[in-house]
């Protein structure tokens, strides 16, 4: 039996950095609002002509140099995406181009903020049924490109970004011991697809549109969805809160990340938080705050890691593993 194991992870942000200040003059909003209601300081941008590709591919490469392995060894990826660069081909393919991983097969999965969760889990099952050895699972988004930078209600929320990881199978020697992913749970809900949506589609209007949301609703909903599914997860792996080490969460907005600690219990110092540098980068959320966790060394051999998220569809879910 193989067990998958993240034996590395790399992440990328775009250089331009747009701050609450600099929003504050083209919107009718305010530094102060913004960090009251949501805890967002800043976010990082994408280039003219710098696409989601773009983005991925150096989150992944980072990945693949952090994981010693050749590029030739990477034999499935996963884009999570929400922005692809084209309606097709999938974004997966265009950074199987671009880093030169030619071995690999290679999709995108649509889940929007709840995308990491997802394509981790997907690749989780390849590498337990055998058919995959070493998995790059990327989160990455250019939500700058389909935020209405005239609608204040949306558009400070968001920010652009890239992160990876390289799951690879490793073979279970005492199951006691297990380590890698342990348990995930994944949920959809499409009766609330109207609380969270783009204003267009290809096959809606040719148009990729524009966020829309109904901040009250998702907020309601993210908070008790996202709690649930991470006690059903832990209990599932036969672990409970107190287990929990680390919780990386999906970075939406301050205030959610808070309610979701407090109803799990969960000390300020076991919850990862790059919310305030990154804002909501949807699918590349997580990836980046594990990288950050991982490269500033705040995560132990062992550690019991939640990851969690919500999003449009409404998607949701978590993954229960020890590092
Ligand atoms: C969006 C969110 C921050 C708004 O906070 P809120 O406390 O619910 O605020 P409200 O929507 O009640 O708005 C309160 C007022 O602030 C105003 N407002 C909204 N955005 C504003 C902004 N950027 N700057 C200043 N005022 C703003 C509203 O127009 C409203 O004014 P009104 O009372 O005159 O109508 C909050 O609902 C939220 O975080 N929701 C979840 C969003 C999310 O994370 N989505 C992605 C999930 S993956």
């Amino acid at each position: 039996m193989f067990n998958s194991r993240i034996i590395a992870t790399g992440s990328y942000l775009p250089k331009k950095i747009l701050t609450n200040s600099d929003l504050a003059k083209t919107v009718d909003t305010s530094n102060e609002w913004i960090l009251e209601r949501t805890g967002i300081e800043q976010r990082h941008i994408a280039a003219e002509g710098e696409l989601t590709s773009d983005l991925a591919s150096e989150a992944a490469k980072k990945a693949i140099a952090n994981s010693g392995l050749k590029v030739e060894e990477i034999d499935m990826i996963i884009v999570a995406t929400t922005t692809p660069d084209l309606t097709f081909p999938a974004t997966a393919t265009t950074v199987q181009a671009k880093i030169g991983a030619k071995a690999a097969f290679a999709f995108d999965i649509q889940a929007v903020c709840s995308g990491f969760v997802f394509a981790l889990a997907t690749a989780d099952n390849f590498i337990k049924s055998g058919q995959v050895k070493n998995a790059l699972v990327i989160g990455a988004d250019k939500l700058s490109s389909i935020v209405d930078w005239t609608d204040r209600n949306t558009c400070v929320l968001f920010g652009d970004g890239a992160g990876a990881v390289i799951l690879q199978a490793t073979e279970e020697k005492n199951p006691k011991e297990k380590r890698g992913i342990v348990a995930s749970s994944l949920y959809s809900d499409g009766t609330l697809n109207d609380i969270l949506k783009t204003s267009g589609g290809p096959g809606l209007n040719q148009k990729s549109g524009f966020i829309e949301m109904a901040g009250k609703e998702v907020f309601k909903h993210a908070v008790d969805k996202m709690v649930k599914s991470v006690i059903s997860t832990l209990d599932k792996a036969g672990l409970t809160t107190k287990d929990i080490d680390l919780l990386v969460p999906h970075q939406a907005n301050l205030r959610i990340l808070n309610a979701v600690a407090t109803r799990l219990e969960l000390p300020e110092e076991k919850v990862i938080i790059t919310v305030q540098k990154h804002a909501n980068t949807s699918a590349a959320s997580i990836p980046l705050a594990l990288d950050h966790a991982n490269s500033q060394k705040k995560i132990k051999d062992g550690d019991v890691l939640v990851l969690e998220a919500l999003g449009g569809g409404l998607t949701w879910g978590s993954v229960v593993l020890k590092w």
